[in-house]
């Protein structure tokens, strides 16, 4: 078996042994270890201590002083299948068009699957994967993908074979989400049924039979899908084993969250725009609130609300959105300082939420989202930095040293 042992470690951070979600006012609590060191078999944690407590003939690595290690990002959102990028849009949007102006106008979700489906397979693989290894060594271990940039039977089945064939070769663990019902196709712009009768019975049965999706997915949206649409995509995905994580509230309240809620989501996403009795549902909701910084960042909107959902009681997560439209960055540590900077989270709220609680959006909490013994060693070793504050506050800038995927150096 190969051993590895690193002495020296200022912070082991998130050594939470538990594996659920942290809700509410304990998201502040970040269990942390000192002056620590890690053992590692093969590709598992086996030991974490205290250097006090040090009893082995060799001191294996010696980190470098104040060096910290973190668990690996747990990316939950994103829709990093994609071809081509939006560049156009980007510089429509700063002369003054809004998302949905773009989206109305034939732009946006539309023009990016008309760009999929004029790319092959093979291209779709190679720049995902591309994007894979850029995120692996920002830090990112683990991460959700979502189709939903076909909107054609064969456009949406061929992003799914390749999100089963990134799960095959990669090493970072990937959950992959069905994610049709990101907009009407423009055929069937005025024929919403023929849309969903397509999703149902040409596209379901063959996800289900192909085991190509974890998850059901439904952009609820004006001008997309309602939350009776939702409620219908959502049912007939339950019955090949599908649970929804949902884009809702991103744009305004249509009241995709109730649905959501009774439809059993294992996450309720976006969240940008809420009300006051939305809040205290997701409080009490005992799945996962994820908030998505980069994306409203990047199209100009207000922050969600994290710390009115956090006093509620709220489980909240980051992640990183990534995809041409809205968040064309897949880097977790500028989710978490802008997490800090722009919604005022804590840097221990902020690392709590894209660790543990995102391995609970991807319901991989027991392998995942934490360094604990038996977990997974999904690892990211800081260069020498002089506080846990520091990973936030110097935004922007790369602190990682190297990242450790399955017991290995990426
Ligand atoms: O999560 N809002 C819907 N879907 C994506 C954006 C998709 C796009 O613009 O290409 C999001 O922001
Ligand atoms: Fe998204």
């Amino acid at each position: 078996m190969a051993t590895q042992i690193f002495s020296n470690i200022k912070l082991l951070v998130n050594t939470r042994q538990t594996a659920s979600s942290v809700r509410g006012e304990d998201l502040s609590i970040l269990p942390c270890l000192q002056n620590a060191y890690l053992i590692i078999e093969n590709d598992i944690i086996s030991e974490i201590g205290s250097m006090d407590d040090f009893r082995f003939a060799t001191e294996g690595k010696i980190l470098p002083n104040h060096t910290f290690v973190l668990p690996s990002w747990c990316d939950s959102h994103t829709h990093i299948v994609f071809a081509g990028s939006r560049e156009e849009e980007f510089i429509d949007k700063i002369q003054g068009l809004s998302y949905s102006e773009i989206a109305e106008r034939g732009g946006g979700i539309l023009h990016s699957a008309k760009k999929l489906n004029e790319t092959s397979e093979d291209e779709l693989f190679n720049s995902a994967w591309e994007r894979l290894e850029e995120v692996s060594h920002l830090g990112t271990g683990a991460i959700e993908i979502k189709s939903g940039y076909g909107l054609s039977v064969e456009g949406e089945l061929k992003m799914l074979r390749v999100i089963k064939k990134l799960k095959e070769k990669s090493q970072l663990k990937i959950k992959s989400t069905f994610l049709g019902a990101h907009t009407f196709p423009l055929e069937y712009k005025e024929n919403h049924n023929g849309y969903i009768d397509l999703l149902i019975h040409e596209m379901l049965p063959v996800i289900g039979k192909e085991k190509l999706a974890d998850y059901v997915d439904v952009f609820c949206e004006t001008g997309f899908f309602s939350p009776g649409e939702m409620k219908i995509i959502c049912e007939a995905a339950k019955k090949y084993g599908l649970r929804p994580k949902l884009h809702v509230n991103q744009l305004n309240s249509i009241g995709g969250i109730e649905t959501g809620i009774s439809a059993d989501a294992v996450s309720l996403d976006h969240l940008e725009t809420l009300n006051e009795n939305e809040i205290q549902l997701l409080g009490k909701y005992k799945a996962i609130s994820t908030l998505l910084p980069t994306a409203a960042f990047f199209l100009r909107m207000p922050m969600p609300p994290a710390q009115s959902l956090i006093h509620a009681g709220a489980a909240v997560t980051l992640a990183s959105d990534y995809n041409p439209g809205s968040s064309p960055s897949g880097n977790m540590n500028f989710v978490i300082s802008l997490a800090c900077i722009q919604m005022k989270m804590l840097p221990e709220q902020a690392i709590n939420a894209a660790t543990i609680n995102g391995a609970c959006a991807m319901e991989i909490e027991k392998d995942f989202g934490s360094i604990a013994v038996n977990k997974k060693a999904n690892l990211i070793f800081t260069k020498p930095i002089p506080s846990l504050a520091y990973l936030p506050y110097s935004f922007g800038n790369n602190l990682i040293d190297q990242v450790m995927i399955n017991g290995s150096f990426v």
